[in-house]
């Protein structure tokens, strides 16, 4: 019973140093976000994320996986705008990650039509 439960403490351990790992590997930055999106982005998207031109898209509250999609996209070219794309040239996965996260935590009020 003793070793089995020194065993279950082990794996325990492990499980945790992975998840660890996992978040150090993959947590994106909410501030970093932040700065690039307003250096980069909010000339177009709005510092709220609200478009201020009217062939741009509003990003705020936007789905963060969605998001990431269409800037990996732009930035492979697979999904085609001139401007767009120059933008998402020099992005790194994690600016990406980062700016992301920060439209998709931007909380949006809807008031539906009467
Ligand atoms: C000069 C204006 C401009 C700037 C600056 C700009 N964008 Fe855009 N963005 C656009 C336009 C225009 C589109 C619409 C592209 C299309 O029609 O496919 C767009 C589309 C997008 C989309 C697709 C949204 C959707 O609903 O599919 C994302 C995501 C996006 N931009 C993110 C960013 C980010 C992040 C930055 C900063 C790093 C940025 N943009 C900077 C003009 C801009």
């Amino acid at each position: 019973m003793k070793h089995h439960s020194s065993k279950v403490r082990w794996l325990f351990l492990l499980f945790l140093m992975f998840d660890l790992t996992n978040q150090l590997a993959y947590s994106a930055d909410l501030n970093a976000g932040k700065l690039k999106a307003n250096m980069a982005c909010s000339l177009c998207h709005g510092a709220n994320g609200i478009a201020k031109i009217p062939n741009a898209p509003s990003l705020a509250g936007q789905n963060a996986q969605y998001l990431q999609e269409q800037l990996k996209a732009f930035r492979s070219k697979s999904r085609q705008n001139e401007v767009m794309s120059v933008i998402a040239a020099p992005l790194t996965d994690q600016e990406i990650e980062n700016i992301s996260l920060w439209y998709s935590a931007m909380k949006v009020e809807v008031t539906l039509p009467n």
